[in-house]
């Protein structure tokens, strides 16, 4: 499932599959989930002499860096539903669980050296940027070992839609230039297996770059249809066109055979993508001292895109792939299981804040956000900033604000909490500005006024809340429910 930046996931949200029927994204979500879990607990029945049941085992599920608050929220409720008790499990950040990889690190044979040089300096506060190259995503974020041992992000993890999935789309629009555009829709209806087939092939012609002719089988049902429409099939269709130098069909064999710079030049818009978007951060946002690039993740194995970066930074920046690249995020994951606390700072994506409503003060604030409440004039809509974009947070950061029920009866207190894309917005309804949820604290029966301090405990990978009563210190409850599909529609 590919989920980009500004991707908002809801309790309605729907997920369509191939053939485009919809499922609710939950069912999806825990399923994925249920069906992991059932897989790991047999496995572990089955090598360990010793039952094992899922309360002997701490889970660790890994998000890109990119999914916002309300994405790691409904992670966390689908794998509750799948039967994982939510005191067991941990949410870790993908590139942050690459970069725990990395320090314990295992590169290629070839890279000893380099990897005794890279773990003397990364012990001495040295920056590497962490490009984690998937199938739908590539994640960039910037670290930094500190002097007690811990790792801390210095720059937030950005990112966009390039990955190894974007190269079988470049595949996908070759065939259907040739074929026509609806023709997969068709070859899905007649024959999924035929359809999975296909890329199945591509799948493990990826993995190398063509130095000869790259063959795939077309199959028989996409070559049928093909011959429906044109008679003389797909040679007949390649005749009139200007690829024809580059990409040819073999009747025989029924394959389609490309030229070697043909095949790897499907690679070339995902890679100079990836590089603008790698030199943008250096550039952006001052980066002259970060001069080691690890890359991590499945697409990162990929001679091609390996290639293409050494040749760009040769001279310049220190490339660093470690052994089993594609793995280096879940293993990672297994360390930050056990290492929780090894990132000590994070660098906060967003402004978050509370929706306000001060006295208003005339000629500063706009005339249309003024509004009588009781005797006084207020001003509404106001983001009242409690952590701003781009500042760094130590784990555990704390931010309280003491709120009072207005009324003796009341029997809950709320505070709508937004989040924006930018530094310093005015007010909750700007662009960029949207409702991450609602802070609920319920008052208990009796209690006439009450002051509650609610905190809102940042750093983490997920965000926390608590509240407390003034005076008694009494603990309350809360909830805060970021998938409400009232929040904000999917985009
Ligand atoms: N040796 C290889 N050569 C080329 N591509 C590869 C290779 N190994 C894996 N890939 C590609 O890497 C992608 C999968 O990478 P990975 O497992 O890191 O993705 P993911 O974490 O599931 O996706 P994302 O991070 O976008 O959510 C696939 O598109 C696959 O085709
Ligand atoms: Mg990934």
């Amino acid at each position: 499932m590919i989920l980009h930046e500004n991707h908002r996931l809801s309790r309605n949200s729907t997920i369509k599959d191939e053939t485009g029927k919809s499922l609710e994204a939950m069912t999806v979500f825990q399923m994925s989930i249920k069906h992991l879990l059932d897989q790991l607990m047999e496995t572990l029945n089955t090598q360990m002499v010793d039952p094992m049941f899922i309360k002997d085992v701490d889970f660790v599920l890994t998000v890109p860096a990119i999914w916002g608050d309300a994405s790691k929220m409904f992670m966390r409720e689908a794998a509750i539903s799948a039967g994982i008790p939510t005191d067991q499990l941990t949410i870790a950040l993908e590139p942050e669980a690459a970069s725990i990889y990395c320090q314990y690190l295992h590169f290629e044979k070839e890279d000893t050296d380099r990897t005794d040089e890279f773990l003397k300096e990364v012990s001495t506060k040295m920056k590497y940027m962490v490009v984690d190259l998937g199938g739908g995503t590539v994640d960039i974020t910037v670290h930094q070992k500190s002097s007690d041992g811990t790792l801390q992000e210095i720059l937030p993890a950005t990112g966009g839609p390039l990955g190894g999935t974007t190269i079988d789309k470049e595949f996908t629009s070759l065939i259907e230039e040739i074929a026509g555009k609806g023709i997969f829709e068709e070859l899905k209806k007649e024959s999924m297996e035929d359809y999975l087939d296909i890329f199945r092939q591509f799948e493990t012609k990826k993995r190398n770059e063509a130095t000869s002719k790259v063959r795939v089988t077309i199959p028989v049902t996409l070559d049928k249809l093909v011959k429906k429409k044109t008679k003389g099939g797909i040679s007949k269709l390649l005749e009139n066109m200007a690829i024809k130098s580059n990409v040819s069909y073999e009747s025989s064999s029924k394959k389609l055979v490309m030229s070697p710079d043909f095949f790897n030049d499907l690679f070339k818009k995902t890679t100079e993508g990836i590089m603008q978007h790698i030199d943008k951060i250096f550039k952006t946002d001052k980066l002259d001292d970060v001069n080691t690039i690890i890359m991590v993740g499945g697409f990162s194995e990929c001679k091609i895109i390996q290639k293409a970066l050494q040749s760009k930074y040769k001279g310049s920046k220190r490339l660093i792939i470690p052994d089993e690249a594609g793995l280096a995020v879940v293993k990672g994951a297994v360390y930050f299981g056990h290492l929780p606390d090894v990132i000590s700072r994070r660098v906060s994506r967003y402004t978050y804040g509370i929706q306000s409503w001060p006295e208003f003060c005339p000629g500063k604030d706009p005339e249309e956000k003024k509004i009588k409440v009781n005797n006084s004039f207020r001003c509404k809509d106001v983001m009242f900033p409690v952590i701003k974009r781009g500042e760094q947070i130590k784990v555990g950061h704390r931010k309280s604000q003491v709120f009072q029920a207005l009324k003796p009866n009341q029997t809950e207190l709320e505070c709508a909490i937004f989040v924006s894309d930018k530094e310093d917005p005015r007010f909750v309804d700007e662009e960029g500005c949207r409702q991450l949820g609602i802070l609920k604290v319920p008052i208990p029966a009796g209690t006439s006024c009450a002051e509650i301090e609610e905190t809102i405990i940042f750093g983490e990978t997920e965000i926390q809340f608590t509240a407390n009563q003034l005076g008694s210190g009494r603990i309350m409850s809360t909830s805060f429910d970021m998938l409400d599909p009232k929040n904000l529609p999917d985009p």
